[in-house]
């Protein structure tokens, strides 16, 4: 049978958590955000950073998509509940989620400082939780069941050490595997992307060395460098019509550099 090959996208509607970047840097939201409304879809973009949100935007429009930003902290239940009756507002539907936000860490269970295992855990979490909480019975009633895709880390899986962030990156695993569990029969498949190290402004807005930036990009088994389309695109299929069979899973997307024995910086 000929396969259809078109990804089922047009007129969904998708909000993207965590879809500003630094800058005009392209990070996963962004590019997440730009390939949704690539393939058909209005995209509501929320990000912390309104200007960030606004600039996602700005380059959807440029290329003829649809989509509008809204400045919130999805760390706060009232907000993710307002951006949720936002998109039924303005679209009156909603069909993907990415859960796209998230913090990194940088040492041992020894020296990470508390307040900031709070703050990781926090941000790192809560808005999955809460942005999902309100999204599902907004997907449920627009009659068509839905997409939830939350951003993990290969560091869930390998760490590089860095406990706080690869602690929170396995609960997204978890948190992604039972979400699917008790969503199945609402039609709702809820899966999970582990970036290997993109380049993106998370990890070079601080400033990164033409060195580490070589030893990310050698840490994968092809030698290339990812980026942030990358992680879009895998968010586009996992969307698309053509994942309908897939749920509960963790797709990683690191060009092999989690089988590699090479370090990763
Ligand atoms: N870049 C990498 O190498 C890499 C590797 C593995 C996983 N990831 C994961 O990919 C995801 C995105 O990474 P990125 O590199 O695109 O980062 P990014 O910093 O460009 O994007 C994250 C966005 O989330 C927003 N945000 C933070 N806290 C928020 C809050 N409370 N409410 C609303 N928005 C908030 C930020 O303003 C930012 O725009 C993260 O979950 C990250 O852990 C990245």
């Amino acid at each position: 049978m000929k396969d259809n090959l078109d990804f089922g996208l047009k007129d969904k509607v998708a909000i993207v958590a965590g879809g500003g970047s630094n800058g005009d840097g392209i990070g996963n939201g962004r590019a997440s955000s730009i390939l949704l409304a690539e393939a058909g879809a209005k995209v509501l973009v929320v990000d912390l950073n309104k200007k960030s949100a606004q600039n996602t935007v700005d380059l959807i429009k440029n290329n003829g998509g649809d989509a509008f930003a809204i400045d919130a902290d999805l760390t706060s239940s009232v907000q993710c509940k307002n951006v949720v009756n936002e998109v039924m507002k303005k679209w009156n539907r909603l069909d993907i989620l990415d859960n796209n936000i998230g913090i990194a860490s940088n040492t041992s269970v020894v020296n990470e400082n508390e307040r900031y295992w709070d703050k990781v855990m926090n941000i790192n979490l809560k808005p999955m939780f809460l942005m999902s909480k309100y999204s599902i019975p907004a997907m449920i009633n627009s009659g068509n069941g839905g997409v939830i895709i939350n951003i993990s880390s290969i560091s869930a899986t390998r760490p590089k050490g860095y406990t706080s962030y690869s602690a929170s990156k396995g609960a997204v695993i978890s948190l992604t595997k039972a979400m699917a569990v008790d969503h199945g029969t609402d039609g709702i498949r809820v899966n999970c992307i582990l970036p290997g190290p993109v380049y993106t402004p998370m990890v070079y807005q601080d400033g990164m060395s033409e060195k580490l930036r070589k030893i990310r990009k050698d840490a994968s088994l092809l030698n290339v460098e990812g980026d942030g389309f990358d992680i879009g695109k895998a968010v586009v299929y996992l969307s698309s019509n053509w994942a309908k069979y897939i749920t509960g899973q963790t797709l990683v997307v690191d060009g092999g550099c989690s089988l590699s024995y090479k370090s990763r910086g």
